[in-house]
């Protein structure tokens, strides 16, 4: 009508938009087949075969034996596993693979112990219906290591029987989901890794992992997922490595590693189709307009607006609780670089003085308590003593065992010149006279309520005493005379004004002036200034260290 334009005569009738479509006649599947679908695509996407699992009957050996399952284990009592009775025994199995198991449960082998029972074939002849698709798996991998073993990732999802006690979730046969992973040098952490990828395309990216029990493997862990809608922890599988003792008999290679994990199909889809009797889902009762009208599958793989929230307020937790640790860690650190020893390194060239004044302070002022050990050195006889006699005798030093005071320093005696401090723990080394004294002037702040030295002495005067400190650093540091003479000229304007140098009182800068003078080689360099300045420091108790401090 359209190549003749015959339609342009014609009259249509208009579209009814508004009328309902008919339902197409059809099968319709039923919820455990629309999961399973799910599941299997899922698998697929992540290079998985699938086993063929279509015999439900099963020998013990494969269900059992072959898993490292002892003969005596209580699942194989029929009150848990449905034996048949004809035909009761099967007669065809590999012979030498049927006498590593045998060797293997009975004696051991492999780097394993064994049962140490005597295995009896009779046993593993008996018919069951398989209890788990394991006994497939056990299947494959010795097929795989018949037939040479390459890197290998199985599924299935098939039917189980088990002879349970039937209630609301529970029935005497389940399909159960299951995946193996054959290769190389395997871990427990590649099965944390591959599960949390299943179940992340199955929709379950919250999962905890508790440590269980199976025969066949070790370690093992059951999985457990957070239900948002039911607002709680689930179990939704079981896991595992498999043993050698399982692996090893079939004749696989020595570093292969085998992790599987097998869970219900059950129990997601009840989950998903909020069916909460096993009954309404499988069986005669099944309701077939449920069947009829129940919506496609599609697990939930894109996060919810309450996901997201809650996952912002998990991050959020996380943080603050690592926030809490960092903290409580830099509290140990503190009390570790508190009490830990000190050693400072002096070169008996520049015997740095001001050390001597510093922590005579913190010993005098300190509510803690302090130990100094100078020890004696016999080419430094005279230096030696005269920083242990000023620094070791006070008496509060008996009072505690070596390195138990709060603050332990220890002198050490190099000809290696800068002053350093280093500290036990991992704390940087501090280096140079004056950065030590700024050092210790801190401790002695922080640890008495009245001494004023540095910081305590407020922002202005202890920006002054830096800038002082560090030209004092240059003069400690030079031995050029004309620098020497500059730097002291710089220093003596700061003392035309105030006895000290930030005034009336001592402060830090002070005590390393002082140190740098006793340090001088030429003392005609001294300008008027400073040398008023050494006269006041010699009548100052601080300076003079015969003299009690209090
Ligand atoms: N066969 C186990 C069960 O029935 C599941 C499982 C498979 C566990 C593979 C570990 C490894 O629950």
């Amino acid at each position: 009508m359209i190549a003749t334009g015959a339609w342009k005569d014609l009259v249509f009738k208009p579209y009814n938009y508004n009328s309902m479509g008919t339902l197409p006649e059809g099968g319709h599947l039923h919820p455990l087949l629309k999961v399973r679908a799910q599941i299997r695509q899922i698998f697929l996407e992540m290079g998985f075969t699938e086993m063929p699992t279509n015999n439900y009957v099963e020998s013990s050996f494969w269900n059992f034996d072959a898993l490292f399952q002892p003969q005596q284990h209580p699942a194989r009592e029929a009150h848990d596993t449905f034996f048949l009775s004809e035909p009761a025994l099967s007669h065809q199995f590999p012979r030498d693979y049927l006498e590593q198991v045998k060797r293997v449960h009975s004696r051991g082998g492999f780097g394993s112990q064994g049962y140490g029972y005597e295995w009896q074939e009779e046993e593993a002849q008996k018919n069951l219906l398989r209890t788990h698709t394991t006994a497939v798996s056990a299947r494959m991998l010795y097929k795989l290591a018949k037939e040479g073993f390459r890197p290998a990732k199985y599924f299935s999802i098939d039917r189980v029987f088990r002879n349970e006690e039937l209630d609301a979730t529970h029935l005497a046969e389940f399909q159960q989901v299951e995946g193996v992973i054959a290769d190389h040098n395997l871990t427990l952490g590649n099965l944390i890794g591959v599960l949390s990828e299943f179940f992340k395309k199955m929709g379950m990216d919250q999962l905890r992992f508790k440590p269980a029990y199976n025969p066949y493997t070790e370690p093992s862990m059951e999985i457990f997922s957070y239900h948002n809608g039911l607002g709680k922890w689930i179990e939704v599988g079981n896991s595992g490595v498999f043993r050698p003792e399982m692996l090893l008999p079939m004749g696989l290679p020595e570093d292969v590693n085998v992790i599987a994990w097998g869970l219900s199909l059950e129990r997601p889809t009840m989950i998903k189709y909020g069916i909460d009797n096993i009954r309404d889902l499988v069986g005669p009762r099944v309701d077939l307009q449920m069947v009829y009208d129940n919506p496609i599958c599609r697990l939930d793989k894109e996060p919810t607006i309450e996901d997201k929230a809650r996952s912002v307020e998990d991050t959020w937790q996380l943080l603050s609780f690592q926030v809490e640790r960092m903290k409580n860690e830099i509290r140990r650190l503190h009390s570790l670089v508190n009490q830990s020893r000190h050693i400072i390194c002096v070169d008996p060239s520049t015997p740095p003085y001001s050390l001597l004044v510093l922590l005579r302070l913190v010993k005098s002022f300190a509510s803690k308590t302090v130990s100094v050990e100078t020890n004696l050195h016999s080419a430094l006889p005279l230096l030696s003593s005269y920083f242990n006699y000023y620094l070791s005798t006070d008496s509060r030093d008996t009072q505690h065992g070596k390195g138990s005071a709060d603050f332990n320093f220890s002198f050490v005696w190099k000809q290696s010149g800068e002053v350093k401090l280093s500290f036990c723990s991992s704390q940087r080394d501090i280096v140079g006279e004056v950065n030590v004294c700024r050092y210790l002037a801190r401790i002695a702040e922080e640890n008495s309520s009245t001494l004023t030295l540095y910081e305590r002495k407020g922002e202005v005067k202890s920006s002054q005493i830096d800038e002082c400190v560090d030209i004092i650093h240059s003069l400690l540091t030079t031995s050029n005379r004309e620098k020497q003479s500059d730097l002291l000229k710089r220093v003596d304007k700061l003392l035309v004004a105030s006895p000290f140098i930030t005034g009336s009182s001592v402060s830090v800068a002070d005590i390393c002036l002082w140190s740098a003078i006793n340090q001088l080689s030429d003392i005609d360099i001294i300008p008027l200034n400073i040398r008023k300045f050494f006269v006041r420091c010699c009548n100052h108790p601080w300076f003079a260290p015969h003299l009690s401090l209090n």
